[in-house]
């Protein structure tokens, strides 16, 4: 029985260009898809743009241009970078599809049936850079907005209120109810703590702009862009359009945001599907923040890195291992380039870089590029003991959101593999038994390893895979499940192994 893993990122405001945290956030998606495909259950991985807003309709008058151009060109350069990063995406889904606007109004017009909505007066200070509204308390000094720390703008309008306020005790029954909804705990603390705090209705649609979804019930207005952005979850699905792949995939799924914007994915969008008629998404996964100088990488900062101009430098494998290693899922975490360097050279370089080429070189020189087969797993035969401990180190992390753990473990593999080499010295052994256990074991933990970082480097685990001479690829699906190829003594031996080119040369700052 496969699971099925609805796994969406936050859709990225256009008027931004791809960024290191932007491809932070998916990136850590791009690898728990990958492993969920791995162990064999059957995922839908979406991610997309969202192109609605005051801000994109300023961003394209001031060029000369209608919005629709606009985000037609903006858009595209998620598009790019997701191919550049080897992000696996399923959808691609944009908000200004004739599809999503069939969704946003079913989905509103639902709302509104039911009888949770009413129309009033909204005035108050307005982020044009956050698309939202900020009560006086929330303002830094100066009346700037506490995200961008940018003026906020005094803005007074007739608009339709969805009666977030009704949902208070319902919210917090659900979340009772659900107790792993979030994680990290903290973040549902956190959560919990803006519905006990008091929930006021909240003001969705606006006349000022026509850059939207337009209401179905009242052709005045359109929604604002937070409300049309989140129903872009089921829209991709088929809500309101397609419900037999609705009911497939909804509410199982996984949300995967940034904790800046957990109010409105924790607080609103659960009580909005309620409200509709739908039950709320059954996860969140809250990451934290990417730093530069202890500062959120981001465009009013001035502070962003280009991540596929970072893979072309380091390699692909090397940032998305970088991303997940060394910034624990749910904490922030401080990018250097020498951070980067260092991680690179000490696990990559040194380590799986150079197993490889040692056990690679002494095929060559020792069995004429042919590689022997392992022993089968005994007591005793240590690097046997040491995979089928990882391996489940591995699976216990995923599960976790733990992916830093479970490279973590897959390392202590890879160590005991070049320890185990130098305890035997295939290079100085005559041909024979033990010259074949101490290769044919290595050769297996290679192996085991590329199936192991495959969420994570898919490039370089296919091309060790393809190098210790096994046919179709290291991220088969299924690969890591119940009947998959992770039990020890799958290498059958027999096999050509092809040194080439280092797979990770070493580095320096500089260079
Ligand atoms: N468009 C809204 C989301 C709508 S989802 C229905 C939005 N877009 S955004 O482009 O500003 O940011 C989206 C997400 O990008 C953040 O939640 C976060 O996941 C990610 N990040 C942006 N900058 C980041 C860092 N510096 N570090 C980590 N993640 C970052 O909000």
């Amino acid at each position: 029985m496969h699971d099925r893993f609805f796994l969406t990122t936050p859709i990225y405001y256009v008027n931004d260009a791809p960024h290191l945290g932007t491809a932070y956030s998916t990136v850590n998606a791009d690898v728990l898809a990958r492993w969920h495909r791995l162990i064999g259950d059957d995922c839908w991985f979406l991610t997309g743009t969202d192109e609605h807003g005051l801000k994109n309709a300023r961003a394209a008058e001031e060029r000369g241009l209608t919005p629709q151009e606009w985000v037609d060109q903006t858009s595209r350069r998620y598009v790019g970078s997701w191919a550049a990063l080897d992000i696996s995406n399923d959808d691609f889904i944009r908000t200004t599809e004739h599809r999503h606007t069939l969704s946003v109004q079913r989905f509103m017009q639902a709302i509104h049936d039911n009888g949770y909505m009413h129309k009033g007066l909204y005035e108050g200070w307005y982020c044009v850079s956050c698309e939202a509204y900020y009560p006086e308390s929330d303002l830094f000094e100066g009346r700037l907005c506490p995200v961008h720390e940018r003026p906020v703008e005094w803005l007074t309008e007739e608009n339709w209120f969805f009666e977030l306020s009704r949902f208070e005790q319902t919210l917090v029954d659900w979340y009772d109810s659900h107790p792993d909804a979030i994680f990290p705990d903290s973040r549902r603390n956190e959560a919990l703590g803006i519905i006990k705090g008091g929930l006021q209705d909240i003001s969705i649609t606006r006349t000022s702009i026509d850059w939207g979804v337009r209401v179905p019930w009242d052709s005045a207005h359109v929604f604002y862009v937070w409300y049309d952005a989140l129903v872009n979850y089921i829209t991709a699905i088929g809500y309101g359009q397609d419900p037999e792949r609705f009911a497939k995939w909804w509410p199982a799924a996984h949300h995967l945001l940034g904790k800046d914007i957990i109010r409105f994915h924790c607080v609103w969008w659960p009580a909005m599907c309620l409200a509709a008629g739908i039950d709320p998404p059954a996860h969140y996964i809250v990451h934290g923040w990417l730093l530069v100088g202890g500062e959120k990488m981001s465009k009013t900062r001035l502070n962003q890195i280009d991540p596929v101009e970072l893979a072309a430098d380091i390699g692909v494998d090397a940032l998305r291992y970088h991303l997940v290693r060394d910034v624990v899922l749910g904490s922030d975490g401080d990018f250097t380039y020498e951070g980067l360097i260092a991680r690179y050279n000490s696990d990559l370089a040194n380590n799986l870089g150079n197993l490889f080429a040692r056990v690679a070189a002494v095929v060559a020189s020792k069995c004429g590029g042919t590689g022997p087969a392992p022993r089968p797993a005994a007591p005793g035969v240590r690097l046997s003991e040491v995979a089928a401990e990882v391996v489940l180190a591995c699976r216990d992390a995923w599960q976790r959101f733990a992916a830093h753990e479970a490279l973590e473990a897959t390392w202590r593999l890879v160590r005991a593999a070049n320890s185990e080499l130098e305890t035997a010295e295939p290079w100085k052994l005559p041909p024979g038994p033990a010259l074949d256990a101490a290769l044919g074991d290595a050769l297996e933990a290679l192996r085991i390893v590329a199936v192991l970082v495959s969420p994570v480097m898919p490039g370089a685990a296919a091309e060790i895979w393809k190098r210790i001479g096994l046919a179709g690829r290291p991220d088969e699906p299924g690969a890591a499940g119940e009947n998959g190829s992770l039990a020890w003594g799958s290498y059958p031996g027999n096999l050509p192994v092809m040194k080439g080119a280092p797979l990770f040369p070493r580095r320096s700052v500089d260079s």
